[in-house]
């Protein structure tokens, strides 16, 4: 069994984050979401993962994710030079997958279930094709399955404007060899892009083994900055390690679950947990709130924050006004003059959002 993790694309739904970097590598609980999907199909007994990457941010996927050792895999990098899509991926990766049954996980996905309960359904029965679903709000946001009364998978639709039913396809999927057989049958859909949807709805047309699997835990697609948000917390609040590594000087408060990393500084503070904050931070006279975490090296002074995600090298000054729901990109800088601010001064990238309510 191999895996391929996609870590291509353009992120539009993430800018302007997404305009010096990749969509995957922005960071949850101050780790790269790309990560918790290579963690996940290593802990499934799965070690020989190719990641495919796209020009624009290949390169600093790889610099960051490496080859695989701090994870106990191989990770081989797989160019897609065109973002043709998920079908036209699995094209690409064909030579690295050779004959092998695989995973495939969408690397800006995150899943709650393991993946051993999906790869033993998918061995037992000699699937082709596993697909998984989980019941969503907006189901024309995504692929959309019709499944019979026994959960088996009649039709598969690409962003329905008229869903057939609320149960999206969550981007993790199991595939035999026989799914490349289905590619090479199928024509780009109307976005132009060859979508695996396609491919297994041609394998069911086939009669090919397709099944599914109904998710019961969360699924979260990061593509956005609530569901980033979302994802922050649910992390936040299930995995968070308690590792105080940093100093807190004799003021400051922490309640609740937080991590505080080497060579931070928190002084005259209140941290409620769950919070996560990384290394060398300076806090100072500041609240952080429940589920917010604050990446390497950025700096708060006198900042009230919560439900937050700062990225790294950030800085946050003199804003008492709580901060909320927030997403601050790498070394964005947040400044009020200490004095009442007579006039506001902003230098914004393209599609960034203020909001003063
Ligand atoms: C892709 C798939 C879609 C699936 C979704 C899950 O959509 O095409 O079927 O439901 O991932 O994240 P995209 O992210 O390309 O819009």
């Amino acid at each position: 069994m191999k895996a391929i993790i996609l870590s291509g694309g353009k992120g539009t739904r993430l800018r302007p984050l997404t305009y010096t970097g990749a969509k995957q590598l922005v960071p949850v609980a101050n780790k790269p979401i790309l990560w918790y999907g290579i963690e996940s199909i290593v802990a499934a007994g799965i070690t020989d993962i190719g990641i495919i990457i796209s020009p624009e941010t290949g390169e600093e996927v790889k610099a960051k994710t490496g080859d695989g050792d701090r994870f106990g895999a191989q990770i081989t990098y797989i160019l897609q030079d065109q973002p043709l899509g998920l079908a036209h991926a699995v094209k690409v990766a064909q030579p690295f997958l050779g004959d092998s049954p695989f995973v495939m996980y969408l690397g800006d996905n995150l899943v709650q279930s393991e993946l051993d309960l999906f790869l033993d359904k998918f061995q037992a029965n000699h699937l082709d094709a596993l697909t998984l679903l989980c019941e969503v709000e907006n189901p024309s946001a995504f692929g959309v399955a019709k499944v019979d009364a026994q959960g088996k998978v009649l039709q598969l639709i690409e962003k329905p404007s008229v869903p057939p039913s609320n149960l999206a396809l969550v981007g993790v999927y199991l595939f035999s060899p026989a799914i490349h057989e289905a590619i090479a049958q199928i024509k780009p859909s109307a976005r132009g892009e060859l979508e695996i949807t396609d491919a297994i709805q041609y394998l069911i047309d086939q009669q090919k083994n397709v099944d599914s699997f109904r998710l019961e835990g969360w699924w979260l697609d990061t593509g956005k900055k609530d569901d980033l948000l979302a994802a922050n917390q649910i992390i936040l609040d299930s995995c968070l390690d308690l590792t105080i590594e940093g100093e807190i000087d004799a003021p400051s408060k922490i309640s609740g679950r937080a991590h505080i990393g080497s060579g931070s500084r928190i002084l005259n503070s209140t941290i409620r947990g769950p919070v996560n904050i990384g290394k060398n931070c300076q806090i100072e006279n500041c609240f952080i709130g429940p589920y917010t975490s604050i990446a390497d090296e950025s700096t708060l002074i006198d900042a009230d924050i919560e439900h937050s995600v700062i990225l790294k090298g950030a800085k946050v000054i003199g804003i008492h006004q709580r901060i909320v729901d927030s997403l601050v990109g790498e070394r964005a800088q947040l400044k009020v003059a200490p004095q009442r601010p007579k006039a506001l001064r902003f230098m914004i990238g393209d599609d960034s959002q203020i909001e003063l309510i």
